[in-house]
């Protein structure tokens, strides 16, 4: 028989269950909240120059919207492979060898929601709770919040100008020597790279990424490329692919559909793994999210096919890139990172606040311009630096400037918080 109970049995002082320790070492995205702030000021109707937004301001790409459009109306949105549709993973393969003359098995492509989802599920797959992994400082802020909440460690590197803000083997060299004297916390088993980066759009040449791959493998560390900003380059060089230097085998090579290919929230990216990872990774995507959207999968195989429409992109990025390097520094923004590629330039304001953010707040309430402030990107010197985005119009680049110097030279701008 069914046991029955009236209302008063259940106990009435209930234990909440707690949430974990882990969770409150997350930090909250502070461009997320200059947004916020930016749309709030534009909903009480005063205009906003939207430099600290990190997506492209373009739609897909035309192929792509007639792809979505065919395969909706075909009614294509079953589940797909785990690993994403055959079809996308050998156009994806292609396009490392067209790009860059790289051969590559598509059975080592696995796709994934985003570039985000492949960070997870990579370091769910390579990387034991309590292993460390090393990246850059200033870097995007997601990678250490998504080591913390897998169990892992993220030890920063403090990287400056006088290595384009990317790591090196020697700075590797000193992290081991200092984990020698002082017991070290655990092996170190990963490097994160990103090339561009995000917030510094600086490069590592093809030396600088051979030297970390070379590094990688001596020490029997995963070499984790984030390469989400290829395509969007200002060199005459295309930027290096950790696949070009590990083979493949201590690589991890992650990149997404949202930037080049302008497709942000289509939830799309990709890893090239070797072959020994692509089973784990499998059978936790199958587990996490059971296969990536299948609607982007279908529109994103036209993708490769839009190469034109998406180097005018790249174009007017450079364009606009040109704009704020040749006016920034009459603005009061002097000391600027060289912005190799991405769309992003990182500026040293120390000369002007010790409180980016504050800085950020004030110039966005006086002059409608937003900045996204360091402190996301590096916690300890991002007091000092903001992020200028110039993935928006031409036009929006040159009054952003003008707004800029106007400040500076009414001296709002110029006291210190
Ligand atoms: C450097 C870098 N990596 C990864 C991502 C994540 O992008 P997505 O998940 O859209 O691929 C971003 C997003 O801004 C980024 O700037």
């Amino acid at each position: 028989m069914t046991p029955t109970y009236s209302k008063d049995e259940f106990p009435r002082a209930a234990v909440r269950p707690a949430v974990a320790i882990r969770s409150s070492t997350i930090s909250p995205f502070m461009v997320m909240e200059v947004l916020r702030a930016a749309n709030a000021r534009q909903a009480a109707g005063g205009d906003v120059l939207h430099l600290e937004i990190g997506q492209p301001s373009t739609p897909a790409p035309r192929g792509v919207i007639a792809a979505a459009a065919h395969a909706l109306a075909a009614d294509r949105l079953a589940y797909t492979d785990a690993l994403g549709l055959p079809a996308l993973r050998e156009g994806i393969a292609r396009w490392y060898q067209d790009r860059h003359g790289a051969v590559i098995d598509p059975r080592r492509v696995v796709v994934t929601t985003g570039s985000s989802g492949a960070f997870l599920l990579a370091f769910l797959a390579a990387f034991d709770p309590g292993d460390r992994v090393a990246l850059a400082a200033p870097g995007y802020p997601a990678y250490r919040n998504i080591l913390k909440s897998a169990g892992l460690v993220p030890v920063e590197l403090s990287t400056g100008p006088e290595t384009r803000f990317q790591p090196t083997p020697a700075l590797l060299d000193a992290l081991l020597a200092a984990d020698g004297r002082d017991g070290g916390g655990g092996p170190l088993r990963g490097l994160i790279v990103a090339s561009p980066s995000n917030p510094t759009g600086t490069m590592l040449d093809a030396m600088g990424m051979a030297a970390l791959g070379d590094w990688c493998r001596r020490h029997g560390v995963w070499l984790i490329s984030d390469e989400i900003y290829h395509g969007i380059e200002y060199g005459t060089v295309p930027a290096a692919t950790a696949l070009d230097y590990e083979g493949g085998e201590g690589a991890i090579t992650i990149n997404s559909f949202s930037k080049y290919f302008s497709m942000t929230g289509w939830r799309l990216g990709w890893a090239v793994v070797p072959e020994r990872l692509v089973r784990p990774m499998e059978c936790l995507a199958q587990n996490v999210y059971i296969s990536p959207p299948t609607l982007s999968q279908h529109a994103a195989v036209a993708a490769f096919d839009c190469v034109e429409e998406l180097e005018g992109h790249v174009a007017r990025y450079r364009r606009n890139r040109d704009i704020l390097l040749n006016l920034l520094p009459g603005a009061g923004f002097g000391r600027l990172a060289p912005a190799d590629g991405a769309f992003f330039i990182y500026a040293d304001i120390s000369d002007r606040t010790d409180d980016a953010q504050a800085f950020c707040t004030r110039l966005l309430n006086e002059t409608g311009v937003a900045l996204t402030p360091g402190v996301d990107f590096d916690p300890v010197r991002g007091h000092h630096t903001v992020r200028i985005s110039f993935a928006g119009a031409e036009a929006e680049m040159v009054e952003a400037a003008r707004r800029l110097k106007a400040w500076r030279g009414s001296g709002r701008g110029s006291g210190r918080e």
